[in-house]
């Protein structure tokens, strides 16, 4: 079994990687040049490295990559600063997944895709909905915040563009307010969103997250649980 894991230099993405290795998968990761390798990574003949963005990648490169690939996942975000905030690509999440999914249309292993996601994207196809504060909130997010519209525009053209109808397997994590912890603990998921990410935000720990991916894609009875769908994953209280 092959992986490829965009943004594997991020704190989500590299614990991906660790977690699919300790798994037997094999590991090709995309980083730019700039990115710290996790030393690690370095040393392990499971895991492949590419330097080059993504942003740069037409979709005949994607090709490329992904084609020996059974798993393609997506913890690419934009970093915690002015620049990863405010500045180009804006939509850098919807970009890739957009050129991935063109990339699988004629994959011939049907790759399984998963997007790291965020409770602040709302699944209105599946019945999800905002309460008036969080209506305007998100609405002053999408023009203050261009990482929080880039989110949302991602999880639409999954959930929307390609929908369950698709030839494309995927699914769409979404994790509450972030954190690390050392060890794996007890995590829920869920349909659907049980707390307010604004005004009542939960808690997911990275590793747990990680954790729940690489089950999703090594445990096909849990995959066709949450295939099409935007999986919410909190830390169990
Ligand atoms: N923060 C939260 O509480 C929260 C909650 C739910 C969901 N999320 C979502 O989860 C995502 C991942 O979280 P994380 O903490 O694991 O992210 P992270 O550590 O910031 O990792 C982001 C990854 O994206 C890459 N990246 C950033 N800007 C790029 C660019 N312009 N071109 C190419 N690659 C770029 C980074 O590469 P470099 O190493 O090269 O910079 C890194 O690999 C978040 O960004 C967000 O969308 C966040």
């Amino acid at each position: 079994m092959k992986a490829i894991v965009f943004g594997a230099s991020g704190a989500t993405g590299k614990l991906v990687v660790q977690q699919l290795v300790k798994r037997s998968v094999l590991v090709r990761i995309v980083m730019r040049a700039s990115a710290i390798i996790p030393s690690q990574f370095l040393d392990d003949k499971r895991i492949e490295i590419v330097t080059g963005n993504i942003n740069d990648f037409d979709v005949q490169k994607i090709k490329d990559l992904v084609k020996d690939c059974n798993f393609v996942i997506c913890c690419l975000g934009h970093n915690i600063s002015l620049k990863g905030i405010y500045g180009s690509p804006h939509k850098l999440v919807y970009n890739t997944v957009a050129k991935v999914i063109e990339s699988l249309q004629v994959h011939k292993m049907k790759p399984k895709f998963i997007l790291m996601s965020t409770t602040a994207y709302t699944n209105k196809k599946s019945g999800e909905s905002n309460t008036f504060g969080e209506k305007l909130l998100f609405f002053l997010l999408k023009y203050l915040l261009p990482p929080h519209k880039d989110n949302v525009l991602a999880a639409d053209y999954l959930v929307y563009k390609l929908g369950s109808q698709s030839n494309i397997n995927w699914v769409a994590v979404r994790p509450d307010s972030l954190f690390d912890e050392e060890s794996e603990s007890c995590y829920e998921i869920h349909n659907y969103k049980l707390r307010s990410p604004i005004f009542n935000a939960g808690k997911t720990s990275r590793l747990n997250v990680s954790h729940f991916m690489a089950e999703l894609l090594t445990n096909d009875n849990l995959w066709r649980e949450w295939e099409y769908k935007t999986p919410v994953i909190y830390n169990k209280e």
